[in-house]
């Protein structure tokens, strides 16, 4: 609508419901030989068993001693109907068949497809700790593509530290965090949850210790208390509930008519944007996991409400490393590491006061928001 195209997909639709219609024209042309020609091949049969029954009845006398007999003929007629029509039905499910064996193919190509991220043949089972270590990583998305998206990163985060990731659009930010609960193998070098590569772990076992809101939150079709339950099938309500309070998502989940029992159109569309990631985040924490990471995660959310989800999981989970990707300069300040990304390189890490100093670039970040709020709009 916003784009004005309605007529151009309109008549995309067309052209495509043109095409499929024409293929199906042509199916059913072909399908409809097959009725006529059965049914010349049945009435063929029967003229051909009467004649040569009535020439065997006219020789035998019909004496069922010397030969065939009108009674008999009878029965042969009966069988051979019998025969033919389930001949003729086997033809049509033979038609059928010859059609759905295109789809299945198809199908059957997307459900053989292999994951490239697959189990290692002896897992390990628990996961120590939160730490997070990048040991010389590098990593490219396609095996053709030139240059690596993430070029030699060299990182150690701690169990329980709060590190914050800024960095303009493109600078591999979500693609280096992408890593950690493995959606991607690195290309070259090393990445190590609680002190073992990721690549020796158990896939279940390691994502249920990594939750990660992505960037792209999705809700499914269901309640809200189903949603939530994704990230733990087994949550009691007040788990639920207090995962919600922590996302600060109890308050307007109370004001809703059905309040947990509310229902959510498939991708969330009956919820505000910041209301669904306030959701997925609850949903992560249910998880109760040893690393958290939020993928510009409250970008819609409003920055008191931000706010206070930071100080509830600085209080109520210290333990879990905590990694937030993040636009706003005061969405990560308070993090013991800020990493500054720049182009798929970790261009500057330190505090908020270290960087303050030393990094050019997180200076201009800061400044150029913090003016933005303190400037009169009219000025802007
Ligand atoms: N699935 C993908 N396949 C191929 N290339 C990708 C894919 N996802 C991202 N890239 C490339 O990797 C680079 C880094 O992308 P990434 O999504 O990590 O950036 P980002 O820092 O998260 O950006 P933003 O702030 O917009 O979210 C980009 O140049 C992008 O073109
Ligand atoms: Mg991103």
């Amino acid at each position: 609508k916003s784009y004005n195209r309605e007529s151009h997909e309109i008549g995309k639709f067309d052209r495509i419901s043109g095409l499929i219609f024409k293929d199906f024209m042509k199916a059913e042309r072909i399908m409809s030989l097959n009725g006529p020609l059965m049914m010349v091949c049945v009435y063929a049969s029967m003229l051909l068993i009467s004649w040569m029954g009535a020439r065997q009845i006219v020789a035998s006398g019909n004496n069922a001693a010397l030969g065939l007999t009108t009674g008999d003929l009878t029965a042969l007629v009966t069988y051979a109907m019998q025969i033919l029509m389930s001949m003729m039905m086997l033809s049509m499910v033979f038609v059928m068949f010859i059609i759905s064996q295109a789809s299945a193919e198809r199908i059957c190509q997307v459900l053989n497809e292999e994951s490239t991220v697959t189990d290692p043949a002896r897992p390990i089972m628990t996961v120590a700790d939160g730490s997070v270590d990048f040991e010389h990583v590098s990593f490219r998305y396609g095996e053709k593509s030139e240059k690596p998206v993430l070029d030699d990163i060299d990182l150690t985060i701690r169990s329980g530290m709060t590190v914050g990731i800024v960095g303009g659009t493109g600078s591999a930010k979500s693609s280096l965090v992408q890593l950690v609960p493995r959606l991607y193998d690195v290309t070259e070098g090393s990445l190590k949850v609680g002190g073992v590569d990721v690549r020796d772990y158990g896939l279940k076992v390691l994502r249920d210790q990594v939750a990660m809101v992505l960037q792209k939150n999705v809700l499914f079709a269901g309640t809200i208390a189903d949603n939530l339950r994704w990230g733990n099938p087994d949550a009691t309500d007040e788990d639920i509930r207090h995962a919600c309070r922590l996302a600060q998502a109890d308050g307007f989940i109370r004001e809703l008519s059905d309040g947990y029992d509310t229902y959510i159109e498939q991708g969330g569309t009956n919820v505000s944007g910041g209301q669904r990631q306030r959701l997925c985040i609850a949903r992560a924490l249910l998880k109760k996991p040893r690393i958290l990471i939020l993928d510009d995660s409250t970008s819609a959310v409003d920055t008191k409400t931000d706010k206070l989800i930071r100080e509830a999981l600085r209080h109520e989970i210290p333990h879990t490393t905590k990694i937030i990707i993040a636009q706003r300069i005061a969405s990560v300040q308070d993090s013991d590491m800020i990493l500054v990304m720049d182009a798929g390189r970790i261009a500057a890490a330190g505090t908020h006061d270290e960087l303050l100093e030393t990094c050019d670039e997180y200076r201009s970040i800061y400044e150029s928001q913090t003016r933005n709020q303190a400037q009169p709009e009219g000025l802007q």
